[in-house]
This record gives C-alpha cells, sequence and structure tokens, in this order.
C-alpha cells in the first residue's frame, strides 16, 4: 500500500507534469518548499466568459461576469438574443454573453444579459439577498445592476445613472443600514452610497485617496473593511485610516506599512479582516492582514518589460489597538495578484496570482500555481504552508470565493485586451475549477460535524440564541467545537469585498444530546456593526474540521 506522503508526491509529479505539458511558455514559480495539503478538480472546460469578477447568493448559485467590450466570448446569449449598443467599443452588435450564473450543486451555467460595460466593477450582496453591482467602463461607468436572486430564470436589471460619479475600480461595501459605500475608483477620490436615502444624495470627498495616489495609481480597490465600532477601515497603497463615513472624518491614521511597498492595484497584494470572535458580546481584538503585491515602481517597470519581483511579505495589524503597529510575516511564496480567502475554520487560503510583474496587460509573469495556508493563531514562523499546485496558471483578472460546502471556486484570468486563446503566454482561461482545502479529505471525515438544525435558509436575529444541533461519528472534544459565520463576498482584482467571518460566542455549552448528536447554545453577532444584516453561511467546526454550511440570514 502506497505510503500517504508517496501518494501526494506522486500528485505532485503528475501537476507539474501537466503544467509542463500545457503551458510550455509558462515556469513555474519556485516551488521548492514541500506543498502538502488539499486537491484541485476541474469542474467545467469552459463557462464561456473568464470570470473577472464572483458574486455567491444565498441560492448556491454564482454570478459571475466579465466585459463587453473584450469581443465576442465563447457563449451565445441566451434564446438567440443580441445586443446593439451604438456606444459599445468592441463589437455594436454581440450575439455572446458576457455574464453566466453557475449552478454550484448542479455543477452547469447559464448565460445572462448584461447591457452595458461591467468592466473592473464593484458591488455587494444586500440584506435581501440580491447582488447590487456597481459601475463599470464607457457607457457602464454610472450604472447600478441588479441581480435578483429570487427568480431561477431572473437577469440583470440595469439602472441607468444610478451612480452620482463614474466608478472604475472602486471598492464597495454594506453598511449597518443596509446601504452600501462605493469607494474611490480611478480618479475619483469620494464615495457615494447606494441606495441613496435623498433623491439629491451627493459624492463625498476623500481627501486620502488623493493623498495615496501617485503615478502609477497604486491606490485602487482600496482594502475596506467594516471594523466593529461601525467605522470603517480604509488602506489605501500603502497606508490606512479609520473613517467616520457619516461625519467625513478621518478618525486616525494607521501607520505606514513597514517598507512603504505599494499593495492594491496594479501593485494588486491582498487583505483579509482575521476573524472576528465574539465574547459577551463585545470583539475584543480586530485585525487586519495584508499579504503580497509588487515593489514601488514595479508597474512602471512592467510596461518596458521588466517584471519585478513580487512581494513576500505580510503585514498584520490590530486595529482596536490605541496604538496600532505592523508586525510583518513572511510567506514562502512571493505573490502579487493572489486572493486571500477567510475558510469557514478561519485559516486564511492565499490563491492564484504570480510572482513577478504586476496587474494590468500582458504585465504579469510566473505564475504560483500552488496556494498557501495562513493560520492565524498559530506560532509566528509556523503559520504558513504550502499548499498542492494547480496545473492552471490564474493571472490577471482571476477569481476565488468560497462555496458553502467548503471548497473554493477558481475562475478567470485573462491579461489580454481580448479573448485571446493563442500566441500568447496566458490563453484566456474559460475553464472553472475547485480547490479543496485538506479539511475535505476523507479521512477526517469522523470528526465532521453535519449540522441537523437549524436548517438552511433559517432568519437570526442579532444578539440571540441560536441552538445548533449536528451530529459527529466519533467522539467529540467538547472544547474544539466552534460555530462561525461567513459573509459570501464580492471578489475581483484579487480583493474580496464584505469578506467577514464571525466566531460566535458559544458559553462552552457543547453538549452530548442523543445518539453521536450533540448540542450548542450560540449567540448571534450583537449588532450591525459586529455583522451587518443579510445571509451568512454558518458552519460547525470541529478540531478545525468545518461541516457543510447551512445559510442563516440576519
Ligand atoms: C473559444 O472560441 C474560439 C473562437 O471560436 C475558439 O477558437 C476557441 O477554441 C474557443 N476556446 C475555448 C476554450 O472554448
Ligand atoms: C425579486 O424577485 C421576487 C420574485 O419574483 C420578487 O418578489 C422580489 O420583489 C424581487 N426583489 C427585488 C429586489 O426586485
Ligand atoms: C460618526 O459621526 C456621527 C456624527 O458625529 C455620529 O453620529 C456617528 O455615531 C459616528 N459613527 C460611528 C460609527 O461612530
Ligand atoms: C488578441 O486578439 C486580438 C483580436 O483577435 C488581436 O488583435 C490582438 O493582437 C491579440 N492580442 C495578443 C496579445 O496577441
Ligand atoms: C470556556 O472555556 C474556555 C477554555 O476552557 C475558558 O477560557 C472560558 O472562560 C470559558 N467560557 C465560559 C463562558 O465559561
Ligand atoms: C440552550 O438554550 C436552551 C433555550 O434557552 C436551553 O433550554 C438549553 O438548556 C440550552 N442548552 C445548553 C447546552 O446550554
Ligand atoms: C446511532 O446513529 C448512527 C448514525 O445515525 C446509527 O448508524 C446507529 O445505529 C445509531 N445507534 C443507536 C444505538 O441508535
Amino acid at each position: 500500500m502506497a505510503s500517504p506522503q508517496l501518494l501526494i508526491f506522486s500528485f505532485s509529479f503528475l501537476y507539474l507534469f501537466f503544467t509542463t505539458t500545457l503551458y510550455p511558455t509558462a515556469t513555474a514559480a519556485d516551488t521548492s518548499a514541500a506543498s502538502v495539503g488539499g486537491s484541485w478538480s476541474l469542474l467545467q472546460k469552459s463557462i464561456g466568459i473568464a470570470a473577472m469578477h464572483m458574486q455567491l447568493l444565498p441560492t448556491d448559485r454564482v454570478v459571475i461576469f466579465d466585459r463587453t467590450d473584450f469581443g465576442a466570448s465563447n457563449i451565445s446569449l441566451p434564446d438567440g438574443k443580441c445586443r446593439e449598443d451604438p456606444r459599445e467599443r468592441a463589437l455594436k452588435k454581440d450575439c455572446t454573453a458576457h455574464s453566466v450564473e453557475y449552478n454550484v450543486g448542479l455543477n452547469s451555467f447559464r448565460p445572462l444579459m448584461v447591457l452595458t460595460d461591467v468592466w473592473c466593477s464593484s458591488g455587494a450582496l444586500m440584506s435581501d439577498g440580491s447582488l447590487v453591482q456597481t459601475g463599470g467602463f464607457n457607457d457602464g461607468e454610472r450604472v447600478v445592476r441588479v441581480f435578483n436572486k429570487s427568480c431561477g430564470k431572473c437577469d440583470w436589471e440595469e439602472i441607468e445613472s444610478g451612480l452620482v460619479q463614474r466608478r472604475w475600480y472602486a471598492t464597495n461595501h454594506i453598511l449597518p443600514d443596509g446601504r452600501q459605500i462605493v469607494i474611490g475608483g480611478r480618479r475619483q477620490y469620494n464615495y457615494e452610497f447606494y441606495p441613496k436615502t435623498v433623491a439629491a444624495d451627493k459624492a463625498y470627498t476623500l481627501r486620502f485617496l488623493a493623498e495615496t495616489n501617485d503615478p502609477s495609481e497604486d491606490n485602487l480597490y482600496p482594502f475596506v473593511f467594516l471594523n466593529t465600532d461601525g467605522n470603517l477601515f480604509i488602506f489605501a497603497n500603502n497606508r490606512a485610516i479609520l473613517f467616520n463615513y457619516s461625519r467625513n472624518q478621518v478618525l486616525k491614521t494607521f501607520p505606514e506599512i513597514p517598507g512603504g511597498e505599494p499593495r492594491n492595484y496594479p501593485s494588486t497584494g491582498s487583505a483579509v479582516l482575521l476573524p472576528l470572535r465574539v465574547v459577551q458580546g463585545k470583539v475584543a481584538v480586530v485585525e487586519v492582514l495584508v499579504c503580497g503585491g509588487a515593489p514601488k515602481g514595479a508597474y512602471v517597470n512592467a510596461n518596458k518589460k521588466t517584471f519585478d519581483e513580487a512581494l513576500k511579505s505580510c503585514g498584520r495589524i490590530k486595529i482596536s489597538d490605541p496604538e496600532p503597529k505592523w508586525v510583518m510575516e513572511v510567506m514562502p511564496l512571493a505573490r502579487v495578484m493572489g486572493d486571500m480567502i477567510l475558510l469557514p475554520n478561519g485559516d486564511v487560503l492565499i490563491i492564484n496570482g504570480a510572482s513577478r510583474g504586476t496587474a494590468g496587460w500582458e504585465l504579469g509573469r510566473d505564475p504560483v500555481l500552488n496556494p498557501v495556508l495562513y493560520r492565524p493563531y498559530d506560532q509566528v514562523n509556523s503559520r504558513f504552508d504550502t499548499l498542492n499546485p494547480s496545473s492552471i496558471p490564474r493571472m490577471y483578472h482571476s477569481t476565488a470565493i468560497l462555496l458553502r460546502d467548503g471548497r473554493v471556486l477558481v475562475g478567470g484570468s485573462n491579461p489580454h485586451v481580448y479573448y485571446n486563446f493563442t500566441n500568447v503566454l496566458f490563453p484566456t482561461e474559460l475553464r472553472l475549477e475547485a480547490f479543496s482545502p485538506s479539511y475535505l479529505d476523507p479521512s477526517s471525515s469522523k470528526i465532521r460535524p453535519k449540522i441537523i438544525s437549524p436548517v438552511t435558509q433559517t432568519k437570526i436575529q442579532h444578539g440571540k440564541q441560536i441552538i445548533v444541533r449536528f451530529t459527529v461519528q466519533n467522539q467529540v472534544d467538547l472544547n474544539r467545537i466552534s460555530v462561525t459565520m461567513v459573509a459570501p463576498s464580492f471578489n475581483t482584482h484579487s480583493f474580496s469585498m464584505n469578506q467577514r467571518l464571525l466566531v460566535l460566542d458559544n458559553g462552552n455549552t457543547t453538549k452530548l444530546v442523543g445518539n453521536l448528536t450533540y448540542e450548542v447554545n450560540v449567540t448571534a453577532p450583537p449588532s450591525g456593526y459586529i455583522a451587518p444584516s443579510g445571509y451568512y453561511m454558518l458552519f460547525v467546526v470541529h478540531q478545525d474540521i468545518p461541516s457543510e454550511g447551512i445559510w442563516v440570514v440576519i
């Protein structure tokens, strides 16, 4: 019988084999560190478009879209429809789709009709579960689009002039009052809200965005998180502020990240708000982790065909501290255009991207095929693991999101102005894959919890008790049960907007209540500051192994 090590070795070998045969021009990054853990599966050979933006809906369907001015995609619009748009830059008449809806359960997809250009846009899931997407380019730059989750055959609905300003490369966040804030975008040093509460609602100046702008515009798609005090943490380029958006006031300026290298588009790194642990209605520690990116000047250099090595560092900061300081850590692999995904057990997956160059057309080199895992609460210096590689480079315009079953959906990669499948270093990528972290290995099935109740789509209320019943085959370590809630995020350009994980207070109440059956009482997050109203995936985690999630709506 083959030992596990041997199996892992032979799988890695196979992956490398495919990598080198399928992509002779794409040299894999240095993966000399032993890679263990996780597995990849190809879900679709082609979904017809390059997955530039992705959002999971509470129906376990994923809305995916790229842009309308890429030329013809590889999937036709439904019912023989065509889009005729005199303002369109690529094709005045286009009978192909630039958006699809992927059904996770059935592993199927259908084309959607998007009317105006959604290129490099942003969005968020509203509290009713519909996706509200904002902006884009050209005729789409001030359009707001709604995708209603409630009907199986829904398509995009577009609201002309839904925005006051053009929003291209902006970041959105859902607010405790149910609106979303839309921050920045190219040459937009301001923010606005959607929906508008008063008809005359305007855009409000945000000088920080002008201050962090530089010749490379290394401050686009700022990293935005709702702090548990209701203010926004906004990181752009190499520094951050704490911001009261209703008063338009900077409350705190955080120190510059050590080294001063840029972390936002086009020097694209990524960032997450680390798990928020709620204890007796409070979150004592709020931390942000920023990883990867490209050194200052890398975009200018890449345009001159010098592809600088990506950043290997992460900065972690306790934004809840009175005097916050960055603590630097080193990743096993340098990475630009990586996505950081919170897994249900609180670990952070760093996936996709390249080890040289920057974001932008044709500017990335040397794909990093291995994801890396970061365990935030392990000893410093033993937090990272290099995981098993994919065979598919995921360069500029690639995406990753967490699914309710614990897998991570990976798609996209198109560093070209059009869909280019031949004679290019990184062909436009239409394949959809899933990465299964090692917690999904069958070897963990005996300790994996299975939620019995509540049923999926249950309504919960801020601060109220939720009784969660679950089964586990093997004996449970009662001290190693936790219940987490993860918000489904809007992913594009290596950043997941609205990504948030809460570890609920369980008061150590886990107890055996029947044959292999356990019950734990948890308290729902106390307020919209800690968890804005809307849909979340709820997981029971035992010894770091998560159950399949259920949807709850708060
Ligand atoms: C996409 O369509 C183009 C043009 O018809 C074709 O050459 C190419 O093989 C297709 N690619 C994929 C991945 O389906
Ligand atoms: C979504 O569709 C459902 C069913 O057709 C409808 O009841 C609901 O009002 C729609 N929601 C929005 C926000 O349009
Ligand atoms: C922001 O400032 C306004 C006006 O002073 C205040 O009412 C509000 O509570 C502040 N927001 C937060 C989250 O503290
Ligand atoms: C991609 O395809 C377009 C249209 O077919 C072509 O004009 C362009 O040169 C190609 N881009 C690259 C990088 O080869
Ligand atoms: C739960 O157990 C942990 C560790 O055993 C302990 O630190 C904590 O105070 C306990 N919480 C409650 C509410 O009893
Ligand atoms: C959970 O809460 C319910 C209702 O408040 C209570 O009846 C039950 O005893 C609690 N269970 C535990 C394990 O604390
Ligand atoms: C306990 O539950 C398991 C799984 O549901 C079942 O196979 C087993 O027969 C049950 N045992 C008893 C004693 O009820």
